[in-house]
């Protein structure tokens, strides 16, 4: 444990730097006088301006060869972690599944402390991309959380203990939180997610004391006849028609990116996709569905919208906003501007006046197919109408899994380049011409089983992530590294001139950050999503970050070979510490006992198992490896496969009962589905099929206009 002097200084410290980083992101480093230097990673994005970029520069290019582990710890998961950790008076504080919070001293990785929101585990059906988090917050001596149930909860930082919770979600509605709060002045703001399952997207704004509610600004208007909650709403509402499908909520949840310009007095919120994402069902004849897919510039005080500016009017594919927005200033044709940048789903990456909204460039920065340019004079992007999918079977690029996803970029000073993992990726749009909204479960308006059975062949196409370095006042790519699998890792940039990323095929490596030359790596045996961090205690640099793939499977095409065991690991120069090994992948022997398999049966159990399971159990029962793969179930599971599903024996591990959607004849069906898969596995063709998913990289170009 750390003395009670040492901490008292180090808490001012951060208190200082909180309040300098205000005026200028990197002057935390100057309060610090002392030596040896403490640096923390006090906020989500290190500072408000999300820029990701340390200035700690011990581990540069030349020493970086000699990093090893420092630590690792264990988070007794085997789903996907996300989370980005802070680090404050040399205690780091993660998050991992199922929005459970470590408390870790950071020199060491020993446990202070863990807190478990204990979320009903049923909640699990409702979290489109798996019981993820991305982190906590801190204020003053306190840690927030949000959990996966709409809980936002207020932690002693120094114990762990509960301080106040506040329900910011509606109890039993389809809400779900997986993204970390923020601290803006004496707020703590937090958005939710759920757009698939039926809800209205919003964000609010509570007192960090005392937990009361500030404000709440909805993302979409309420059904019409309803009061607006406040005057944007009024606004907003001239961009549905009247028979949009107001059942559905309509989505625009806020699930993940924020930032703040205390000097401009702005808070920007990234907002999400619609619900359905079928626009000719959602709002048929209607306009651009404000405030879907948009940022957001509130003003903290009060929740009023400053600006708003829409990345994809009129959404039809999932082309979330919610991606990190990194605050920075730019000299563009002579002048510094102040300037927003974010790379949506939608696959441009926008350069916006921050004080305004006013656009100032957009250009591609992955395949895309949907849209041509974005017209600089409208701020529209042009549609190619390749993307109209209501009436054929169109291949979009990007899919669903976006151009950029949730992992964090970050933006360099000096080099002048913005760091973005991105990824190429095409995707089966098939209208369900049945499509009505359904409680609960996803309403994207798409034809699942459609969609399964064309994405089995897309498989091969591997949909390949890259570290793209780019200049975001040229808006060109400065230099690109593509990695060997579809999963990719948050990014993290230091003055040391390195890039950190890591990958789901389990390495986590350094870059040159000018020239994009991968100077270390290290396998640490699981994949790496999430988003390294780095400070320095006693004087040495730590870079820290999680591992464990999970997430959503639909990105996570490929399978991987071990555990999955979710691990916290710190490295340092010439650390000493023994990486932890993995265990083999779970499965691998058929039990299931051959029984007369009726055609029909099965086909009706496949199109039940894409609809129902495959978004968590993987596509055409294969498993990504982060659930288990339903082939190789026992002999048991099988004899209780009708109270698995239907029963709910297992909702204690998050496998809620399917009651409510499915009989026994369906859960059946889906059986006799799972065990024609299984008795596939040996055969020629699922060895070519799981060959080529493994092994073929074909580019993604090949539907391109
Ligand atoms: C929201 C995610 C999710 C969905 C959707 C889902 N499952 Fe599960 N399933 C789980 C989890 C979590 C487990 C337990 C994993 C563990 O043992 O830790 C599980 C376990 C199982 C098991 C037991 C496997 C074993 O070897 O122990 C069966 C069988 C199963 N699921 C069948 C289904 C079927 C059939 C469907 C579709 C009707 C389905 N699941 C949909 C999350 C899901």
């Amino acid at each position: 444990m750390r003395d009670h002097h040492r901490l008292g200084r180090s808490a001012a410290i951060v208190a200082l730097s909180i309040a300098t980083i205000c005026a200028s992101p990197y002057a935390f480093a100057a309060t610090n006088e002392q030596p040896p230097a403490d640096v923390d990673w006090p906020l989500h994005g290190l500072t408000a301006h999300e820029d990701r970029h340390s200035p700690l520069d011990q581990i540069d290019r030349e020493n970086v060869e000699r990093l090893g582990l420092a630590w690792s710890f264990a988070t007794g998961s085997r789903r996907g972690q996300e989370a980005t950790p802070l680090v404050v008076d040399g205690v780091l504080y993660a998050t991992s599944t199922w929005s459970r919070v470590f408390a870790l001293d950071a020199k060491t990785g020993r446990e202070l402390w863990r807190y478990d929101p204990k979320v009903p585990r049923d909640v699990g059906r409702k979290a489109c991309c798996d019981v993820v988090n991305r982190g906590v917050a801190h204020r003053e001596g306190r840690i927030y959380v949000g959990s996966l149930d709409g809980r936002l909860i207020a932690l002693d930082a120094k114990t762990g203990s509960e301080l106040w919770r506040v329900q910011t979600v509606p109890k039993g509605g389809d809400y779900t939180i997986t993204g970390a709060p923020r601290v803006v002045g004496e707020l703590i703001v937090i958005g939710n997610g759920g757009g698939e399952f039926g809800v209205r997207g919003y964000i609010t704004a509570y007192d960090a004391e005392s937990g009361e509610e500030r404000w709440r600004f909805y993302t979409v208007p309420a059904a019409p006849g309803q009061p607006y909650e406040h005057p944007e709403l009024e606004m907003a509402a001239k961009t549905w028609s009247k028979q949009s499908d107001w059942a559905s909520g309509l989505g625009g949840t806020a699930w993940d990116s924020m930032a703040h310009d205390p000097e401009l007095d702005l808070l920007y919120v990234g907002v999400g996709n619609s619900s359905p994402y079928n626009r000719e069902v959602r709002s048929p004849g209607g306009g651009d569905n404000l405030f879907l897919t948009s940022i957001l510039a509130l003003r903290p005080e009060t929740g009023r919208l400053v600006w708003h500016y829409q990345t994809t009017p009129a959404e039809n594919w999932d082309y979330t906003a919610t991606q990190h927005m990194i605050l920075a200033e730019l000299e563009i044709e002579g002048r510094k501007r102040k300037v927003l940048m974010q790379a949506p789903k939608n696959g441009f990456f926008y350069v916006l006046d921050r004080a305004t909204g006013e656009l100032i460039s957009a250009e591609k920065i992955a395949p895309i197919n949907w849209a041509s340019h974005v017209d600089l004079e409208t701020g529209r992007p042009v549609e190619t109408g390749v993307g109209d999918w209501n009436d054929e079977v169109r291949y979009v690029m990007p899919g669903v899994p976006g151009a950029h996803n949730w992992h964090p970029m970050s933006f360099h000073p000096e080099t002048g380049l913005v760091y973005v993992p991105t990824l190429s990726n095409v995707w089966p749009f098939h209208a369900d011409e049945d499509y009505a909204y359904v409680p609960g479960v996803m309403n994207t308006g798409e034809d699942w089983p459609g969609f399964h059975d064309a994405l089995r062949w897309i498989i091969p196409f591997c949909n390949p992530a890259h570290l793209t370095a780019w200049d975001p006042v040229e808006q060109k790519l400065a230099w690109k590294v593509e990695h060997d699998h579809p999963v990719n890792g948050g990014i993290l940039s230091t003055a040391g001139g390195l890039v950190f990323q890591g990958n789901g095929a389990g390495f986590f490596a350094a870059y040159d950050a000018a020239t994009g030359e991968r100077l270390w790596r290290i396998e640490t045996g699981t994949g790496v999503m999430a988003p390294p961090v780095t400070y320095q205690i006693d004087g040495v640099q730590y870079i820290a970050v999680l591992a464990g793939i999970g997430g959503s499977p639909a990105i996570n095409f490929a399978n991987y070979t071990n555990d999955n065991a979710g691990r916290i690991y710190a490295f340092r120069l010439d650390g000493k510490d023994r990486m932890p090994a993995s265990g083999p992948a779970p499965g691998g022997v058929v039990s299931a006992k051959p029984r007369p398999l009726d055609a029909e049966e099965v086909d009706r159990g496949r199109a039940l198992y894409a609809s129902h399971c495959s978004r968590c159990h993987g596509q055409w029962a294969r498993s990504t490896g982060w659930l288990p793969d339903l082939r190789y179930s026992s002999q048991a599971v099988h004899e209780n496969w009708e109270s698995i599903v239907i029963g709910g024996t297992y909702s204690g591990k998050g496998m809620a009962s399917f009651a409510d959607r499915l009989n026994a004849e369906d859960a059946r069906a889906i059986q006799s589905f799972v065990i024609e898969r299984a008795l596939a596995v040996d055969s020629i063709a699922e060895r070519v099929q799981a060959w080529a998913v493994d092994n073929l990289c074909l580019p993604t170009t090949w539907v391109a206009d």
